[in-house]
């Protein structure tokens, strides 16, 4: 069901240095930083040929990302995500199958301007993973 890597997130508290090592250092090509308050973040894309990087800021004081960075100070990765044809076949599936989507259970518009679910950590092998319909 799932089809390519979409991208792997990681959080980091200092988005602009990040974005300088995957830039400068690391010599990728690399977006403008866009807020999305309603997923609590500042993203970064980082263009690689096959996959993309999401570099995540916390964006307000509720951010869901705020207790990751907690933990885990340095950054780290944060989600993996995958592409769906149809985002709704896809909840169907997995729940029947057990697995818990994260929130209301229904789609959010995500960075790409597509639909886009988070599913619980514990039903995926202890790793955040996002869904996008593409
Ligand atoms: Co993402």
């Amino acid at each position: 069901m799932i089809g390519k890597l979409n991208h792997v997130a990681i959080a980091v508290n200092d988005l602009e240095a990040a974005t300088a090592i995957y830039r400068d250092t690391l010599g990728a090509v690399v977006s403008d930083a866009t807020n999305l308050p309603e997923h609590g973040v500042t993203t970064v894309f980082v263009e690689l040929p096959n996959t993309k990087i999401e570099l995540l800021k916390p964006l307000g004081k509720d951010s869901p990302i705020q207790r990751f960075l907690e933990k885990n100070p340095a950054g780290g990765i944060h989600h993996l995500c995958y592409e769906v044809d149809d985002i709704d076949v896809a909840i169907a599936k997995m729940t029947s199958h057990g697995a818990r989507v994260l929130g209301d259970g229904k789609p959010k518009t995500g960075a790409h301007g597509k639909p886009v679910v988070f599913l619980h950590p514990k039903d995926f092998c202890g790793t955040l993973v996002e869904l996008e319909q593409v």
